[in-house]
């Protein structure tokens, strides 16, 4: 009964992979999967099975699947390639016979305006039309995507005014996705998963709060944001999404507002203090 892990080599692929371990699935029965496989080279010495392949090479990801029951399927991160990188893993689990795949999505992909839904959303088509049994993780914002101590220093910018982003810990997530996978069958299709909502000013509250220090959220229009994230050095196209993101999460586009990932933990979300507690520490 053996699980493969694409996006092994990244941050939420390891922490899913580590979670797999706690939850006591054999080290040999786990196959992390990713390109730069020199980094996951701590998991093969613990017996994990490692193995290379590229969202844009068919055969290296039906190499990589052979002989796999369960695919998680971390998405890819190169926005605008990943329709057809992500058309590619599920014709390989196909092809593999794949019985049950997990897919890390985005919050109300079938209605969500964000630039970032149009790829979440035909891979979740994909998937559906693949006939695979497949759930969607459909993951708000990570904590991570902020820089808390940063913040410190120069406070938050951003664009998504007083909309409620229900941010969770990636690892938090990551132990979510495990669950899911582990489990047999499928009890839910569709989790909508975050954690507590927050506006950005009230992030910035409770980092001045840990801190003792004035911790203010700048709300700028999407155009100044996106400008504002060039300044820092992003480049250009990923500004606009990440922009674009916030125009929408305005308005609500990442609040989740369900009690889904509680119920795939088994245990209460990790409380926004806490994380942030753990990022400033
Ligand atoms: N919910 C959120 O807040 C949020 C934030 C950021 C990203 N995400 C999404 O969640 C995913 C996981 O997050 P993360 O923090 O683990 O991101 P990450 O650390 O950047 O990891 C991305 C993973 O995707 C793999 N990957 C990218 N392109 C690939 C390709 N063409 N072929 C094979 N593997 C490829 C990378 O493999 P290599 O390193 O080996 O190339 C890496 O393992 C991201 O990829 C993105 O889709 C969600």
């Amino acid at each position: 009964m053996s699980i493969v892990v694409t996006g092994a080599t990244g941050h939420f692929g390891r922490l899913a992979i580590e979670a797999l371990l706690r939850r006591g699935v054999p080290a040999g029965q786990i196959v992390a999967v990713g390109r730069s496989v020199e980094k996951i080279k701590d998991l093969a010495d613990r017996g994990v099975v490692v193995r290379h392949a590229s969202y844009d090479d068919p055969e290296s990801l039906r190499a990589a699947f052979a002989g796999a029951d369960k695919l998680l399927f971390v998405s890819g991160s190169e926005v605008g390639k990943r329709t057809a990188q992500h058309r590619n893993v599920v014709a390989a689990a196909k092809d593999a016979g794949i019985s049950k795949i997990v897919y890390t999505s985005l919050p109300h992909a079938e209605t969500s305006r964000m630039i970032l839904a149009a790829e979440h959303l035909a891979t979740e088509q994909a998937l559906t039309e693949s006939g695979i049994p497949s759930v969607f993780l459909r993951n708000s914002w990570y904590l991570e995507n902020y820089n808390i101590q940063g913040a410190v220093e120069h406070g938050f910018h951003g664009a998504a005014g007083d909309g409620k982003i229900s941010i969770a810990t990636r690892a938090d997530l990551a132990e979510a996705a495990a669950a899911a996978i582990a489990a047999d069958g499928i009890d839910q299709q569709v989790y909508e998963l975050g954690g507590e909502g927050v506006t950005l000013s009230e992030l910035a509250d409770e980092v001045s709060r840990q801190s003792g220090r004035e911790v203010t959220y700048t709300d700028l229009s999407p155009e100044k944001y996106a400008e504002f994230l060039v300044g820092v050095g992003l480049p250009e196209q990923f500004a606009a999404v990440l922009a674009d993101s916030d125009k929408n999460a305005a308005e609500g586009s990442l609040y989740t507002g369900t009690e889904d990932l509680e119920k795939l933990l088994g245990r209460p979300v990790t409380p926004l203090a806490d994380a942030v507690r753990a990022a400033l520490a």
